[in-house]
Order: C-alpha cells, then sequence, then structure tokens
C-alpha cells in the first residue's frame, strides 16, 4: 500500500504512513510559468492500493483539481485501487438546486472523483444537510465519518464546563450536538437558522434552557464565522 498526500495532506499523510509503519511517497508539484501545475508521483505505484490524503479547504478548486491530477495519474501508472481520504470536502454544501440554473455542486464533483477512478471515499463531517447519505450520491462506497464524539472528549478532558449544555446553531447541527452531547453526559438542543445571504445568518432560539449555563456550540463547518458568532450573541443575550 502506498500513501499519498496532496498540497493539501501531507502532513497527515506522513503521520497515517508512520501509524502504519510506512513512509509517505513523495508527490512532487510546482506551477509553469503560465499558471498550470505540475505533478510528478516520486514512486512505483504498480499493482499498488494507493491511498491519497487530500484536505479540500481553502483553495477548493485548486485542490480539487490536483486530486484529479494525482487520481488520474496514479491510475495511469497501474495503480490498482485508489481510495481517497478528504478530512475536509468541498462543494458539498451545493447539494440542490436552490435557485433556477444553480450548479448542483456536490453531484458534479462527485461525479468528477469517480471518473477520474477513485475507488472508495472517506470523508469527516461532509456537509449532508439534505442528502440522507453520502451513498446518495456517490455510486463509489462514501463513508462520512465524524469528529464531534473526538472533539468532546478532547473538550471533556481539557474545558471545564458547569452545567453544560452543548447547542447547535441549527436544525442540521442536532446530530452533531447530541453526539457530543452523549460523550459529555448534558443535555443537547439547536437554535434556529435563517440564512440571508452568503455571509450573513440570522439566528433565534426557541425555549432554550441556557440560562446561566456553560454552553459548547458545535457545527460542521466555520467559514466566515458568521453563523458561530450569531449563535454565541444569542445564547450570551440577557
Ligand atoms: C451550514 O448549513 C453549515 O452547517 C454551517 O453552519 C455554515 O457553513 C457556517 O458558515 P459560516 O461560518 O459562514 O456562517
Amino acid at each position: 500500500m502506498k500513501i499519498l498526500g496532496g498540497s493539501g495532506g501531507r502532513v497527515l499523510a506522513a503521520l497515517i504512513a508512520r501509524q502504519l509503519g510506512l513512509k509517505a511517497t513523495q508527490v512532487e508539484t510546482r506551477r509553469f510559468p503560465d499558471g498550470e501545475k505540475y505533478l510528478r508521483v516520486g514512486e512505483d505505484v504498480a499493482d499498488q492500493d494507493v491511498v491519497i490524503i487530500q484536505s479540500i479547504h481553502h483553495q477548493p478548486d485548486e485542490l480539487l483539481f490536483e486530486y484529479f491530477l494525482l487520481c488520474d495519474t496514479v491510475k495511469d501508472l497501474g495503480a490498482k485501487r485508489v481510495v481517497a481520504v478528504f478530512p475536509y470536502f468541498a462543494y458539498a454544501r451545493q447539494d440542490s438546486r436552490f435557485n433556477p440554473g444553480e450548479a448542483v455542486s456536490f453531484r458534479t464533483v462527485a461525479k468528477l472523483l469517480e471518473d477520474v477512478g477513485t475507488a472508495e471515499l472517506f470523508s469527516i463531517d461532509m456537509h449532508q444537510h439534505r442528502v440522507g447519505r453520502a451513498s446518495d450520491v456517490f455510486k463509489i462506497p462514501a463513508h462520512n465519518l465524524t469528529a464531534a464524539p473526538l472533539l468532546a472528549e478532547y473538550v471533556k478532558s481539557n474545558v471545564a464546563l458547569e452545567r453544560a449544555i452543548v447547542v447547535g446553531p441549527d436544525e442540521e447541527s442536532e446530530q452533531w450536538a447530541s453526539a457530543a452531547a452523549k460523550v459529555l453526559g448534558a443535555d443537547h438542543d439547536v437554535l434556529e437558522k435563517k440564512r440571508l445571504g452568503d455571509e450573513k445568518v440570522e439566528i433565534t432560539t426557541r425555549s432554550l434552557a441556557a440560562r446561566g449555563r456553560d454552553v459548547l456550540i458545535i457545527d460542521d463547518i466555520i467559514s466566515t464565522g458568521g453563523t458561530i458568532i450569531e449563535a454565541a450573541k444569542i445564547l450570551k443575550r440577557p
């Protein structure tokens, strides 16, 4: 088995390879003067199971395209099977056509990932608000793991919370709030969120029993931070 990290996963690939008693395969990337990407896989991957680690955050188009090059290249070099690990999976938010003419980017990206030869994929807390399961979007086996219990374990060991309540900023976040609350032995609840624009949300509470308690807010994505800020503001309101 070979473990490869793209520009969005080099450190993690090295750590995972070490855990497995392996050394991550080098992937050289650079830019041609006109901005195109050059990529070279530094080892023979023929007949190998190849795991590609690539977190598609921050520069999603760039990192996705690099993944396409990497996956297609290792397949072309004779790799037996490519398993993708995307700690953060971009483009899952646009999972429906909310307005006429919009791209349903989640489905487009899923198709492209399959077309370049991805055999199976893993991600963590992929945004799946309207999509029930990853397998509703992908034809290949797709596994959506959650980090909520692990994050809650960390909070439990490192943060002193009094009469804790775990709060999700919207209805969909109930899944993470309940998972974290279970680990903490705490209550959980959710707020109500209305998105007013890419960077603006309106958050309201139902009757939430947060007064005088320590609150842990949990969500799947912090993008602009607007959701978390509005949630914190409303929870602090006297
Ligand atoms: C949206 O439904 C997600 O679960 C997050 O709440 C959202 O992506 C956070 O974005 P932002 O940090 O920009 O408010």
